[in-house]
């Protein structure tokens, strides 16, 4: 892992892991990574790679996925692959057959895959499928997924770690509908289905993160110099919820923002447009 800068390292605290609770809890466990392929999804194959778990690995791109598979089975790990276009209804059906022809199903899901965008609304008008693409993927794959995951999972007693954007609890960003509003979309459903699910056995986590440097944030230049999280960092703190089956994760600075947007929100309305116009 990259080592961080001095404002990165008070912003983004350690995690420390106990790889025998994690290899404990994961025994015998099958674990589905949707965006295993890059970024954040691969960092979490590899965290997982030495624990006796089985992955099922997710992504469009079969040759990556072919690779971060070598990577793990060279860790020590077992990974399946399954290369599929969640977007699309025939990629999600084929997904779910396969999910069916196990006889055990999963134990873990883990919604990682994500589609972001970031585009002023002036140059949105003739892009309908920006907002069509974002909420096929961020917001009606998981929720597909899960309608059939969910008697699995109840079976099974099982998981769902959601990886989130804090943003979606903090006031809205110009430039950023079609992202903020498909994250903000899941992470209600999720927030809405989850008291349910849990009282059959199910846990949920939500994990809010700030800025990760993966390929997501490379095309925004002003992000190459601002402060982001590790995909392996945040890897870390995904297998901690994992066995500690905690609720959320939210960076500890988030809840002034989040405290800050309910009480600035005004201010923030009225001195955004300013920001705008003087640019
Ligand atoms: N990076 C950040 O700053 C940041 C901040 C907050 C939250 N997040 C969230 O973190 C998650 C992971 O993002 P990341 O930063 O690791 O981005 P990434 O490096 O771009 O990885 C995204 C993953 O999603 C897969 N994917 C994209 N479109 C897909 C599709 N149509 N069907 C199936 N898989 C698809 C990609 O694989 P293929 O291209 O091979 O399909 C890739 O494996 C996302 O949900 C994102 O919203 C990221």
């Amino acid at each position: 892992m990259k080592s961080y800068n001095l404002l990165e390292n008070i912003l983004f605290w350690p995690t420390f892991l106990s790889d025998k609770s994690l290899n404990n809890f994961l025994k015998g466990k099958t674990v589905l990574i949707s965006g295993a392929s890059y970024g954040i999804g691969e960092a979490l194959a590899m965290r997982l790679s030495s624990s006796s778990c089985r992955l099922i690995l997710v992504a469009r791109t079969e040759e990556k996925l072919l690779e971060v598979q070598k990577k793990v089975q060279e860790n020590g790990g077992d990974a399946d692959i399954f290369a599929a276009d969640l977007t699309v209804e025939a990629g999600l059906d084929k997904l779910i057959a396969y999910i069916s022809s196990k006889p055990k199903g999963i134990d873990i899901f883990i919604n990682n895959a994500g589609k972001s965008i970031r585009r002023s609304i002036y140059d949105s008008l003739d892009r309908f499928h920006d907002f069509q693409r974002t909420m096929a993927l961020n917001y009606f794959a998981p929720v597909k997924l899960l309608l059939f995951l969910i008697p699995i999972l109840e079976k099974n007693k099982g998981q769902i770690i959601n990886v989130s954007a804090v943003n979606v609890l903090m006031v809205p960003a110009p430039k950023w509908a079609a992202y903020q509003a498909s994250k903000t979309a899941f992470d209600q459903w999720m927030r809405s289905v989850s008291p349910e699910l849990e009282v059959k056995g199910i846990s949920t986590t939500a994990i809010y993160l700030p800025l990760v440097r993966t390929r997501m944030i490379e095309p925004t230049a002003a992000y190459s110099k601002m402060p982001a999280m590790q995909p392996e960092h945040v890897a870390r703190i995904i297998a901690k919820s994992i066995y500690k089956k905690r609720r959320i994760f939210i960076p500890w600075w988030a809840m002034f923002g989040i405290l800050g947007s309910v009480i600035f929100r005004r201010l923030w309305e009225w001195a955004v447009p300013i920001n705008l116009k003087n640019k």
